[in-house]
């Protein structure tokens, strides 16, 4: 599997799952688990590695079911994605979001800790806490999402470790951070880019262009609009899918190589 690297070296895969929806919306939904663990279990018999999740996910139950859907594969292997959200964002209750996460997900540590997006709190009370969590060994990469390049810089400045990612929404028909400058600022910065909704949760705009350059390669147009993605630098993408025929598809989209004519022309048609 494709990769982006690092600061310490460790390969992070290019492809990811999402798990909004998972076991519920913004409530759980208890009906759904049998579905979701099936599939992030499917998901882990594939290869993927990379789970993003947070605790606004059906209220905590997503990072539950994901700590269920872990148990008996090996953990060293794994690189797990959660999210403090906006109202925990003071110094005490990061500090609670970080130990429920924990808690929920059945781990010691935490890969990768990001703020869901910004609040009013001051980011130097969130990162007192979050610095000190990391000293503590409970994460082991900070990073942030939705944030603007101002908001990146600060968090920079604030984080006694390198800011490894932002999570933003970017696909071929989402590209406003292109427009606002986050995405070229981190490929300048060696910080990875998360592309969230790759597929536009599922709603993703087939035209005549892409569905060519699909039956080119033997690929379907949701596979191309990944490898779009995942062929530019520092970009990852964090599908999700319940349906293990998505879910392999997802996977071997980060094998489809693209030649530069059509990543300019895929580029031109956002
Ligand atoms: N940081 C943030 O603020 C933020 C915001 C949104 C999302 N996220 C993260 O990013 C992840 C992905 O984004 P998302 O869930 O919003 O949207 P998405 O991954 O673009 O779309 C998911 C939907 O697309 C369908 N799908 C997936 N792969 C497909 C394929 N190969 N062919 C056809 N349909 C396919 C899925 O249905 P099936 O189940 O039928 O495959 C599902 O309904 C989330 O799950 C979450 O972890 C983060």
């Amino acid at each position: 599997m494709l990769s982006v690297t690092l600061y310490d070296g460790t390969p992070l895969p290019v492809i990811g799952l999402g798990t909004w929806a998972m076991g519920g919306r913004s409530y759980p939904d208890p009906s759904q688990d049998a579905r979701a663990l099936k599939a992030i279990r499917a998901a882990l018999e594939i290869g993927y590695t990379h789970i993003d999740t947070a605790e606004m996910y059906a209220s905590g139950h997503t990072e539950e079911l994901v700590g269920q859907a872990i148990q008996g594969f090996d953990r060293s292997k794994l690189f797990l994605t959660t999210k403090v959200r906006p109202p925990n964002l003071s110094y005490q209750r990061t500090h609670a979001s970080i130990d429920g996460s924990l808690q929920r997900l059945g781990v010691d540590t935490i890969d990768l800790f990001l703020i869901h997006w910004r609040d009013g709190t001051p980011l130097a009370e969130t990162f007192r806490a979050l610095n000190e969590a990391v000293r503590a060994g409970k994460i082991r990469y900070l990073g942030v999402s939705n944030f603007d390049v101002d908001e990146m810089k600060e968090s920079q400045d604030l984080s006694e470790t390198p800011i490894v990612t932002n999570q933003v929404p970017y696909s071929i028909t989402t590209r406003r951070y292109v427009t606002n400058g986050v995405i070229p600022y981190c490929q300048a910065n060696n910080i990875v880019v998360t592309a969230y909704s790759p597929v536009e949760e599922g709603r993703l705009g087939v035209q005549k262009m892409l569905a060519e350059v699909a039956a080119t390669h033997d690929a379907t147009p949701y596979q191309i609009a990944m490898a779009w993605l995942v062929q530019q630098p520092w970009v990852i993408t964090i599908p999700m899918s319940h349906n293990p025929v998505h879910l392999q598809q997802n996977w071997d989209a980060a094998n489809i190589t693209l030649t530069p004519d059509e990543m300019a022309q895929l580029e031109a048609a956002g």
